[in-house]
């Protein structure tokens, strides 16, 4: 398929348009940023990493009923996906309390929530991303109620099925966001990427060394070093987990 323009690129992959306008290609790049884009790096591998991984996840969720925007994946680092209009949230699930949600609400590093927490964040990078309420997100006409409620459905089975996954792998799932889109028949798909660079992926056989556990992108937003062989880690676990389910 050859491929025409460059449409976007974002801050961990570019997307392409093809001859087929119902489908884009989605290149994954090593390039990493955090704190929106204030720090900045380059994790080696990361681009093929993030996208093998993301596709054999995206797989077996559309095994199990969850429709995503995944088609192919042509080379390693090159995802074929269905064309879709972005809904501009980000939607985080947690089970495990990190990052920001210890930032703003005072809650110890690793409390295990009671049950998962669904939360919509605004991509907006001007605005810094900020967490939204319901009321708000239906404000601003980000998406309807219908679609919220569905978006949610959607994140807590995706939730419960990579915490299943992940524990295949030894890994426990903390937090994670997804985006999800639009096709042309308004159908919502799950759309983006799900990697280390957008969960929270914890070494459960090192869960309560706060140093070792870490096997995802924190490790280069605090330069905890070994991101790279985190993110091999991630991916020879999730590699041999396919595998031995197959
Ligand atoms: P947070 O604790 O910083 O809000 O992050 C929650 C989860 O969302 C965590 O797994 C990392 C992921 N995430 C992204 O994928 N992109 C982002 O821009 C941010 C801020 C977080």
């Amino acid at each position: 398929m050859s491929v025409y323009s460059r449409l976007y690129e974002g801050k961990a992959k570019v997307i392409y348009s093809t001859e087929d306008p119902e489908i884009l290609l989605a290149d994954f790049k090593d390039d990493a940023t955090a704190f929106n884009a204030q720090k900045r790096g380059s994790i080696v591998g990361k681009g093929n990493i993030n996208c093998i991984i993301s596709s054999k996840l995206f797989q077996e969720l559309e095994t199990l009923g969850v429709k995503t925007h995944y088609i192919d994946s042509p080379t390693p680092n090159q995802m074929r996906v269905k064309a879709v209009k972005i809904v501009p949230t980000e939607v985080v699930v947690r089970n495990i309390a990190a990052g920001s949600l210890c930032q703003q609400t005072g809650l110890p590093l690793g409390t295990l929530l009671k049950q998962p927490l669904v939360e919509f964040y605004y991509k907006n990078d001007q605005l810094g991303d900020p967490l939204l309420t319901r009321d708000r997100l239906l404000l601003l006409e980000l998406a309807t109620p219908e679609q919220v409620d569905e978006i949610t459905h959607l994140a807590l089975q995706i939730n419960q099925f990579l915490i299943n996954f992940f524990q295949r792998c030894d890994i426990t799932l903390v937090d994670f966001k997804l985006e999800f889109g639009l096709d042309s028949q308004q159908q919502i798909l799950l759309a983006d990427e799900i990697s280390p660079d957008t969960c929270r992926l914890w070494d459960t056989s090192a869960v309560n060394d706060p140093e070792r556990r870490v096997l995802d992108k924190d490790r280069f937003r605090k330069d905890m070093g070994n991101v790279e062989n985190a993110y091999q880690e991630v991916l020879n676990r999730v590699l041999k987990a396919v595998e031995s389910h197959n």
